[in-house]
């Protein structure tokens, strides 16, 4: 498959925005907010917007894009989704350590918690954040999970995430925003946010960078054209749970595919034997057979006469064995 030079153009826009975006926010709290510490104090707060534009903003996005970039498509999709799990994990536990600083720092002062449209719009990012994680790794990773139930979860998978990356932004934004309103109020001889010093600027600049940035995710993420191939090359229907006369066994794909989303294993859908398999419907007892996850070289569970085991589905010359552990 032809990749466009935008695909590029835009990761290569994305990435340089990302970095800006951190030595921006680094920059202003260590020049105009003094720096950084972890003592309660107004220092710790300062590590709140640091934190949060790293791992909601920049790691969050970067991790989304992950399976936009050609480098991911070919051979199994196991070490992506890895790595695209790790980075959603540790950009959430950067941002949990964000929102940490600013509740201890808040909880020092007898500020109240919670009480700003910012800090609305933050919690509930990250709660979403915290679900859109467990989710996934339930959905996509955990083996034992029915492929139908993966197949329905990706489009909400999907969605949710451009979902929580938008309200990310939103945070960061009015983030900024009140930061400057509660600094910059013209006391002790410092300048009013009205009269737009330069540290007004240059914060406002890091919000026009972070909403630059995120566009340019946007951008990647929203184009059909620059999707892994797979999507458009492969489709799975699962076996039917309680089909009581026999069940189906159907998986169909193009020439062009590689490799198999439906499961963790590139080598199943490359082999003669289980394209074989896959041609010839697998001859599956009859009756009270309900099974789901059946997939070739699969683990998955298996039920036969209202007995539910744990198996080993492997495909052999147009066979399915099925070998209980
Ligand atoms: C995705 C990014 C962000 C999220 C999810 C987030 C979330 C939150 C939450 C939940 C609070 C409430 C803490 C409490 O009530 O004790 C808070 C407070 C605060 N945040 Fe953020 N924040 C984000 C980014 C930023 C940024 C970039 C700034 C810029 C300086 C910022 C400035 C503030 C300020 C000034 C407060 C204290 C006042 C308040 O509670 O609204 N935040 N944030």
């Amino acid at each position: 498959m032809r990749v466009p030079g935008q695909l590029y153009l835009t990761y290569l826009l994305a990435l340089c925005l990302g970095l800006l975006c951190m030595i921006f926010v680094a920059y202003w709290n260590a020049t105009w907010r003094g720096g950084f510490a972890w003592d309660g104090s107004a220092k710790q707060f300062n590590w709140h917007p640091v934190l949060m534009v790293a791992g909601l903003t920049v790691l969050y996005g970067s991790a989304a894009v992950l399976y936009r970039l050609p480098l991911t498509w070919g051979g199994s999709k196991l070490p992506w989704k890895l790595l695209h799990a790790g980075l959603t994990l540790l950009s959430f536990l950067l941002a949990v350590l964000g929102l940490f600083a600013v509740f201890n720092f808040h909880n020092k002062g007898n500020t109240p918690n919670l009480y700003s449209l910012h800090s609305w719009i933050g919690i509930s990012t990250v709660a979403l954040f915290t679900g859109q994680w467990l989710l996934g790794l339930a959905s996509f990773l955990l083996p034992c999970t029915p492929l139908e139930l993966r197949r329905r979860a990706k489009p909400l998978h999907v969605w949710l995430g451009s979902a929580i990356f938008i309200l990310g932004i939103a945070a960061s934004i009015s983030g900024i925003n009140e930061k400057l309103i509660f600094s910059l109020k013209g006391l002790n001889g410092t300048a009013q946010y009205s009269a737009l010093p330069q540290e007004a600027q240059f914060a406002n600049m890091l919000g026009v960078l972070i909403v630059a940035f995120g566009l340019a995710v946007l951008r990647i993420l929203s184009n059909q054209a620059w999707q892994r191939p797979e999507g458009e090359n492969s489709e799975v229907t699962q076996v039917r749970e309680s089909d009581t006369q026999s069940s189906r066994y159907t998986h169909t794909h193009n020439t062009k595919h590689t490799h198999c989303d439906c499961c963790l294993h590139s080598r199943c859908c490359r082999t003669e034997e289980s394209k074989r398999a896959r041609e010839t419907p697998p001859p599956l007892p009859h009756t009270s057979l309900s099974a789901f996850h059946l997939h070739a070289d699969s683990l998955g569970f298996f039920r036969f006469k209202r007995k539910t085991s744990l198996c080993l589905y492997l495909f052999h010359s147009g066979c399915v064995l099925f070998v209980e552990i």
